[in-house]
């Protein structure tokens, strides 16, 4: 009979190598099996190929759920900067760009050899590339069949990921053992994704393509709550930018999405109060505002001559536009789906799960650990974070 490994880990992404790595340096014996010949693409193409590898300020506020407190254990034990610690000692070159997100000053594939070198110092056992065919469960041993035969372990961490860009490799496996032991789904979705609008109704919108400005977004109500004041992109087929990005994991089929596009000005009120003294016509006024492409579509769109003269214009006429403006509410009919989107929403329902070491309550032994689980960051490193904080968290417990 062979061996069999303290621990297997299916998937060598950002969750999976660090869950070895930490298991390994513990003195355990790890395999580490990934069904793809390039190592951790999603890390290599991460933050436009510079890795947003955490956000400084993460909290798990920052993190959808439907079981928002199981976070808190595995944040709280390994934070931002655990890891930043971990990147210095690497001298990984890093910066700050924006709210708290953190780069590396030169590629993705810093973070790569780094937790690669980090697998090595815990001995990891490499099957790569190399497919699972199925997972069962002999008495306390798993049974791993693979394209490199048979493997037998103690644990089993599943470190597949979610269901986005399956173009490198992403596959609903996690989705596939957990329903083969059972346990509950939270019905996976496209998160951080573009959203689409109806083609007629986009119309009067495609030739804003390209234009970006900071806006504020929000969607729902109470707990459901999105908002955001982050910059938005108008594309062909809808919007994205980083607010789009953000509000899309908030956003609910059906609903609608409230864009203020310009956040620092009233322009009801600016423009009544202003009826005698602002001399121009609408199109300049909105002009010395917005990009002049955008004023020009947005008075379109809504009806508005750019040629009128504010001071001739009805307050009722002012108000629609201000109304225009400040809420602008439009309701997309999808999203750009796993093509585009950068995380998959739900997965293994958390409720299943120890908040201690990840293991699934019911299946000694099991655990699900990164994106395959039903907990979703906020663009700007979030994701990241919580990939190495449930890795450590499985990696520690074995
Ligand atoms: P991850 O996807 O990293 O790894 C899963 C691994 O499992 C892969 O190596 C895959 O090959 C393997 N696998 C899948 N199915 C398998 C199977 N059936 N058998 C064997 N192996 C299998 N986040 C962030 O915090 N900052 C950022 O800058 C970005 N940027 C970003 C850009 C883009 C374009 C995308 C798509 C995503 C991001 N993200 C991000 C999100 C982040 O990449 C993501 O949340 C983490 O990589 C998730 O880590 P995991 O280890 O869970 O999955």
């Amino acid at each position: 009979m062979t061996t069999p490994f303290d621990v297997a880990v299916i998937g060598a992404g950002a969750a999976g190598m660090m869950c070895a790595a930490v298991a390994g340096q513990r003195g355990k014996s790890v395999v580490l099996i990934d069904h793809s010949a390039k190592l951790a693409e999603k890390i290599r193409i991460s933050g436009g190929g510079r890795c947003n590898f955490t956000n400084i300020g993460a909290t798990p506020q920052n993190f959808l759920s439907q079981n928002p407190h199981f976070c808190k254990s595995a944040l709280s034990r390994y934070t931002p900067q655990d890891f930043l610690a971990l990147v210095k000692r690497y001298r990984i070159g890093f910066h700050e760009k924006h709210k708290g997100q953190l780069f590396c000053d030169d590629t993705s594939d810093d973070i790569i050899e780094m937790l690669k070198a980090e697998c090595d110092l815990g001995h990891v056992d490499w099957r790569m590339p190399c497919g699972v065919a199925s997972v069962g469960k002999d008495g306390d041993l798993f049974r791993l069949e693979t394209d490199s035969g048979e493997i037998l372990a103690r644990h089993v961490v599943i470190a597949t990921g979610g269901l986005s860009i399956p173009k490198i490799g992403a596959t609903d496996f996690a989705y596939r053992i957990a329903k083969q032991f059972d346990l509950k789904l939270v019905e996976p979705r496209p998160g951080l994704v573009p959203l689409t609008f109806d083609g007629a109704g986009w119309q009067p919108f495609v030739d804003l393509a390209g234009i970006a400005l900071e806006v504020e977004v929000e969607t729902g109500v109470k707990k459901e709550r999105g908002y955001f004041l982050e910059d938005l992109l108008f594309t062909h087929r809808g919007l994205s930018g980083p607010a789009i990005l953000q509000i899309s994991s908030f956003w609910q089929p059906g609903a609608s999405l409230t864009l203020n596009l310009l956040p620092q000005i009233d322009v009801a009120g600016t423009l009544i109060e202003g009826k005698t003294t602002l001399k121009k016509n609408l199109g300049n006024l909105l002009a010395q505002w917005l990009p002049t492409r955008l004023a020009d579509g947005l008075l379109k769109a809504n009806g508005f001559d750019g040629a009128a003269r504010i001071a001739d214009m009805p307050d009722k006429e002012l108000r629609k536009l201000g109304e225009a403006l400040n809420r602008w509410t439009i309701k997309p009919n999808g999203s750009e789906g796993y093509r585009k989107a950068e995380v998959t929403m739900g997965g293994v329902d958390t409720r299943e799960l120890s908040q201690q070491s990840m293991m699934v309550t019911k299946v000694p032994g099991l655990h699900f650990i990164g994106e395959a689980v039903d907990v979703t960051g906020w663009l700007g490193g979030y994701n990241f974070q919580w990939a190495w904080a449930s890795g450590v968290a499985a990696g520690q417990s074995i």
